[in-house]
């Protein structure tokens, strides 16, 4: 049976890298998890969002994945080394890609991040983009009402500009050129945000990057899936089968085989 590749996100937001690595890789089997009844995230404390990431690989190891995609960045900030030394299999993030590929990008070296308060309290994306360019500079701003908006799959309304315009004026002042979508629910309201910030500003989304990623890590291993059946993937969800439905089917553009899983929600 064909080895998957499981993906992990406190809701929908991974879909956007899910959708990448589908398009990059298109025979790669996929499972993935949207704890959406535990979202979101980035307001949690740094423990609890480790034990819930812990809690979903457990679940997610028991189809043999080879290889786990944490696509959800609060997530990513603070479980991905506690992951790492709990599997055997390779463990991808979304932070480095998303530093790389704006550090590729910035001509002006200022560059903006926006995330939970999860993922901008940690710090890791500034601490990345200094590692590889120590003189970048780094504004960094948390967006919390952006991820209930995404679940709710409130995606175009008038109440979504306004939240947008009010929660980015912070940033519009401070000269970036690139902009890092430091959230993977935020490529939903990418067109908003763009109009936004204004055409000068160009919008990161690590889900390019980390499909990237993961092709390089499986083509070094010899993992990579090159024919055969296109795969059947799996998704499955904690909280609303039928939201985590819509937005996926909208967003993927194809119909999905969803399972709910129901566990306790603290
Ligand atoms: C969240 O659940 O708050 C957002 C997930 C992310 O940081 O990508």
């Amino acid at each position: 049976m064909q080895q998957p590749i499981a993906i992990l996100d406190s809701g929908v937001g991974g879909l956007t890298v899910c959708k990448e690595i589908m398009r990059q890789l298109p025979r790669e089997k996929i499972m993935y998890f949207g704890d959406t009844a535990r979202a979101p995230y980035g307001p949690r404390p740094a423990e609890e969002v480790t034990r819930f990431t812990r809690q979903i690989v457990e679940y997610l190891i028991q189809f043999r994945p080879k290889m786990i995609v944490i696509a959800c960045n609060t997530a990513t900030a603070v479980a991905l080394e506690d992951i790492r030394s709990r599997v055997a299999i390779p463990v991808v993030g979304v932070i480095h890609p998303g530093a790389r590929a704006a550090n590729g990008r910035t001509q002006s070296g200022i560059v903006g991040v926006i995330g939970t308060e999860g993922t901008i309290r940690s710090g890791a994306y500034e601490q990345a983009l200094k590692q590889l360019s120590p003189s970048i500079d780094v504004i960094s701003l948390a967006c919390p009402k952006f991820v209930p908006l995404v679940e709710q799959g409130n995606f175009r309304s008038r109440e979504t500009q306004e939240v947008v315009e009010t929660s980015l004026q912070p940033l519009k002042a401070r000269n970036i050129d690139t902009l890092i979508l430091g959230c993977t629910h935020y490529p939903y309201l990418s067109d908003t945000i763009a109009s936004v910030m204004g055409r000068d500003v160009m919008l990161i989304s690590s889900a390019d990057e980390t499909a990237r990623e993961i092709s390089t890590i499986l083509h070094d291993r010899n993992r990579l899936t090159r024919d055969g059946e296109l795969p059947i993937h799996q998704f499955f969800c904690s909280g609303d089968p039928r939201m985590f439905r819509m937005i996926a089917q909208q967003w993927l553009g194809e119909q999905i085989e969803l399972t709910p899983v129901v566990w306790q929600v603290p």
